[in-house]
């Protein structure tokens, strides 16, 4: 569904990320890991849109999207849950996730339904401004607002950062529903247990390199995935 072919990505004169290479079939659930720094998240603005790669190319569904930008990227069935959550604060927990089907406001309420069944707390606070919600709680209007879009992937930075253990249980028990309910997931993950729990396989980064990638089960008991995070 997703092949990352070669791409390298630069910010100005910059280089971050240098020949990564990495593919996403349709209906896995797919964990990018590496430390802080690494290239998580510049590989993931460069897939949906703000970041545009200086070589090698990124194609959806055999289609190339290196050089789309994200408002052309969404249309076509990939949505982005940035880090840091980005919701309108003055808005309310209805009005943000009805924003998120703005590329397709067909079905809207089944849609809304869906968002509502998988976090029951959004529609007791739907009518709530988002910038008084709890950090968790934004958190899930955060993924319910990209679900709004009816993504076939969906690319999650860091959903559960912040968050108290209990809750990263429950956004971690959503992502894996979501995902069995047809949606393909890429991740970017700093807990890594968490993520190789409910992924089938990963890849790690190292200083905007990808030297690692295997089965969920082969990455969780390998030293170097645990080293990498370490710095070593
Ligand atoms: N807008 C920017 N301008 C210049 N350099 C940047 C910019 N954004 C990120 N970088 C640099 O690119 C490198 C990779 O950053 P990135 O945000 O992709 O890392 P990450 O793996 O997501 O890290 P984290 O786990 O801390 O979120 C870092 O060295 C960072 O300082
Ligand atoms: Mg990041």
């Amino acid at each position: 569904m997703l092949e990352v072919d070669g791409i390298d990505v630069a910010y100005g004169d910059v280089q971050v990320v240098w020949d990564v290479s990495f593919s996403v079939t349709e209906g896995e659930t797919v964990a990018l890991l590496g430390a802080n720094g690494a290239g998580k998240t510049t590989v993931l603005k460069t897939i949906c849109g703000p970041l545009t790669p200086s070589a090698g190319d990124i194609s959806f569904k055999g289609e190339s999207i290196g050089h789309l930008q994200q408002d052309e990227v969404v249309p076509k069935g990939v949505t982005h849950i940035p880090e840091g959550r980005e919701i309108f604060s003055d808005s309310t927990v209805r009005e943000n996730l009805r924003l998120g089907a703005y590329t397709n406001r067909d079905g809207m309420r089944e849609r809304l339904d869906r968002v509502y069944e998988i976090f029951p707390r959004l529609e007791e606070r739907k009518g709530q401004k988002a910038g008084t919600l709890s950090g968790g709680e934004q958190q899930m209007l955060a993924i319910g607002r990209g679900l709004m879009s009816d993504p076939d992937l969906i690319l999650l930075d860091e959903a559960s950062l912040g968050l108290a253990p209990v809750l990263v249980e429950d956004v971690f028990d959503a992502i894996e529903r979501i995902n069995e309910e047809g949606t393909t997931v890429l991740l970017v993950e700093q807990d890594v247990n968490n993520a190789l729990r409910i992924a089938d396989r990963g890849y790690v980064l190292e200083s905007g390199r990808m030297n690692l990638s295997g089965s969920a089960e082969e990455l969780a008991t390998d030293d170097r995935v645990a080293a990498s995070y370490l710095g070593g």
